[in-house]
Formats: C-alpha cells, sequence, structure tokens
C-alpha cells in the first residue's frame, strides 16, 4: 500500500510513521510523498532526511478548506506518485468531496481525543479542562462531517493527579506516535489480504 502524508505543521507524526517505515516496521505500507499546504512547514524537511519527495501544493484562497482547484490538484499530485492511499497527520483543512470522492475510504485522520468526545480544535486542551480522567488518540477514517468517520483506531491516555496541559499534550502525542503507524500497518496487511482473494480464481464445482 504506497501512501501519502498530508501535514500542516510539526511533523511529528509523519517523522514518527517515518521512523518506521526506515527501521522495516511498517510492513506492506510503503510512504511515497509528503504534501504540505504551507510551504515552511516543518513537516517538508522531512523529505529529505527520509528520501521522500516533499511538495507545498496551494490550497487556494480560504483558511480552512482548500478551493475545488486546489483538490483536484491534491488528488491529481498524489495519484501521480503512486500513493493510493492518504494519511492526514495535523493537516489543518476540511477535506470535501472532490478530494474525499478520488480516494474513496481511503483517506485517514488522526485527532488528539478519544472520538467521539471533544471533537475540534484544541482537543487536549478541552479534555484537560474538562477534567476527564481518561483521554487519548483516535485514528479514524475521513468522510465528509467534521472528525466522525469511522473508528479504525485508539489509545487511551490516563490523566493523573500533578499532570498540567504540557505533561498531558507530551502524553498525548507520545501515544499518536504509536498508534498511527500500528494502524497504517495494519490497513496494509488487510489491503494486500483483500487483493490476494480478489486475485484468487473461483473455485468451479
Ligand atoms: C497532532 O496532535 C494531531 O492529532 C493533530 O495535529 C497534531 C499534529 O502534530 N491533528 P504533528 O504535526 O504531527 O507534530
Amino acid at each position: 500500500m504506497k501512501f501519502a502524508i498530508l501535514g500542516s505543521g510539526t511533523g511529528s507524526n509523519a517523522e514518527a510513521i517515518l521512523s518506521e517505515w526506515k527501521a522495516g516496521r511498517l510492513g506492506r505500507a510503503v510512504p511515497v510523498l509528503i504534501v504540505s499546504d504551507r510551504p515552511e512547514a516543518r513537516i517538508l524537511t522531512l523529505g529529505e532526511r527520509f528520501g521522500i519527495p516533499a511538495r507545498f501544493l496551494s490550497p487556494g484562497p480560504f483558511k480552512t478548506k482548500m478551493s475545488d482547484d486546489a483538490e483536484d490538484d491534491y488528488a491529481r499530485t498524489i495519484r501521480e506518485s503512486g500513493a493510493d492511499f492518504v494519511v492526514l497527520a495535523g493537516f489543518m483543512r476540511v477535506i470535501h468531496d472532490r478530494f474525499l470522492s478520488a480516494f474513496p475510504g481511503r483517506i485517514i485522520n488522526l485527532h488528539p481525543s478519544l472520538l467521539p468526545s471533544f471533537p475540534g480544535l484544541h482537543s487536549i486542551e478541552q479534555a484537560f479542562r474538562h477534567g476527564v480522567k481518561i483521554t487519548g488518540c483516535t485514528v479514524h477514517s475521513v468522510t465528509p462531517g467534521l472528525d466522525c468517520g469511522p473508528i479504525l483506531g485508539q489509545e487511551a491516555v490516563r490523566i493523573e493527579e500533578g499532570d498540567t496541559l504540557e505533561s498531558l499534550e507530551a502524553k498525548v502525542h507520545a501515544a499518536e506516535h504509536r498508534l498511527l503507524p500500528a494502524v497504517i500497518r495494519l490497513l496494509a496487511e488487510k489491503d494486500a489480504a483483500a487483493q490476494q482473494s480478489a486475485a484468487q480464481p473461483v473455485q468451479g464445482s
């Protein structure tokens, strides 16, 4: 399963994925492209370090979504890289139909809470201020709504006495760095198994 990673910022999750891949622990999943909507994003610097093409692609004039033309451009560029699967790792824009329909059921997102609790922005802070005792992170399939697609994996994080927002953020991010590569590896295995069974000749009687 060849996949592209899309991110807008630091790229610590992309780094976790790429480190697992370099260490030979990503199974049948192969990263082939990094894309960012921000030309200065640190995530783009990972391309050179890991030997993968990394590109800024303009998202168009909007702040929180991409223009239709930009969604087409993203889809075309990702397809041309050979990827048929997309991992959103800190990509700070809502994805709409044009892009979703280019990779039906094949776009996943990482969210820093146990969905369906605390969707949207500042989820770790929301959980901390709410006083919940357990939060965590979620990987889900991307659908037209916000942070609401089918859940593929979760890791729980306990909020202990004495935790601060900063210490909680560190724990949630550490959980994300374990969860996302693990889910990608699993999905690639399922993908390979599905392709193999589709290629099996049907037994006649
Ligand atoms: C992560 O916390 C992810 O859950 C959220 O954005 C953050 C991205 O961090 N969607 P990084 O860019 O991978 O360091």
